[in-house]
């Protein structure tokens, strides 16, 4: 089919910034919470009300287009099954758990889809005023500017992003507890934002020049896929394999010399579900 990708970025840029104005206006008092799949798992009505004002906004504009929402998978259950069709897969609040404590650390993260390709990637974390956006094809910016990655390809010199994630798992926290104690010792340092796909920004931004997470979702990590290749960077499996935007584990670089060294350091975890 064909697809105006013109007009879907005009129009998702516009419901964006709407979207950032909500998420700003509640983030000046602390949110009430529901608990998900475990107490440290949250989800508030505005992760909800956003999630509904993008998908309402778009399918005004674009009736036959599909989404793959958090939330309303949350709510549904269901398997979500990618299609060719042009696909809308939404984190409507990216970091909910900042959110909730006003951690100003929280962003939109909306990627689309088509023919399985992602087009259009945009993270906004509208509490410091950081909008990256990425087409495919024409790079990546922040708040209109050109990014890049920091091309580092030594793992001593590197920044890692990562994240503990939203369960308690104890199988997946001793990997978690093994790989830091096999990393840190030999990289600059590690960083957590508390949103994977801010995590996956600086990376793409140059400030960071790993990261990686086990247990992230879709709406996680498809606009920071393609924000970070746009960038000029990688993104595999941890495993160093291709990338599977539905295996729920993510590895981005600043190359691919650095991604496949990183991959080598890691004791795997493959968690369970997978999104599809
Ligand atoms: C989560 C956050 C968290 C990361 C998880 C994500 P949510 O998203 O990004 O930092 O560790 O993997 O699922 O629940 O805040 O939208």
């Amino acid at each position: 089919c064909s697809v105006d990708l013109d007009k879907c970025f005009e129009v998702v840029s516009q419901l964006v910034d709407k979207a950032g104005a909500l998420v700003a206006k509640r983030n000046e008092t602390r949110q009430e919470f529901e608990e998900k799949a475990n107490d440290i798992d949250l989800v508030t009505a505005t992760d909800k009300e956003v999630e509904q004002l993008l998908i309402q906004g778009l399918l005004d504009s674009f009736p036959d287009h599909k989404f793959i929402g958090e939330e309303e998978s949350a709510v549904g259950g269901a398997p979500n099954k990618l299609t060719n069709a042009p696909t809308w897969i939404i984190d409507p609040v990216d970091g909910t758990m900042n959110f909730v404590h006003s951690f100003p650390h929280s962003c939109i993260s909306i990627g689309l889809k088509v023919n399985k390709v992602t087009e259009i990637g945009i993270i906004f974390n509208p509490l410091i005023g950081q909008r990256f956006s990425a087409r495919r094809g024409q790079g990546a910016f922040l708040n209109g500017k050109r990014i890049h990655v920091s091309g580092q390809k030594e793992l001593g010199k590197s920044l890692v992003t990562t994240e503990f994630g939203t369960s308690r798992d104890t199988d997946k926290l001793k990997v978690i507890f093994e790989n830091f104690q096999k990393i840190v010792p030999k990289v600059h340092g590690i960083r957590m934002l508390g949103a994977a796909a801010l995590n996956m920004a600086m990376v793409a931004l140059g400030g960071a020049d790993v990261n990686f997470e086990f247990g992230v979702h879709a709406w996680d990590v498809c606009a920071g896929e393609i924000l970070v290749l746009e960038a000029g960077g990688v993104v595999i499996d941890p495993t160093g394999d291709k990338f599977d935007i539905m295996s729920r584990r993510v590895l981005a670089a600043s190359s691919e010399e650095l991604a496949q060294e990183f991959a080598k350091q890691l004791t795997q975890f493959y968690p369970q579900p997978r999104d599809d």
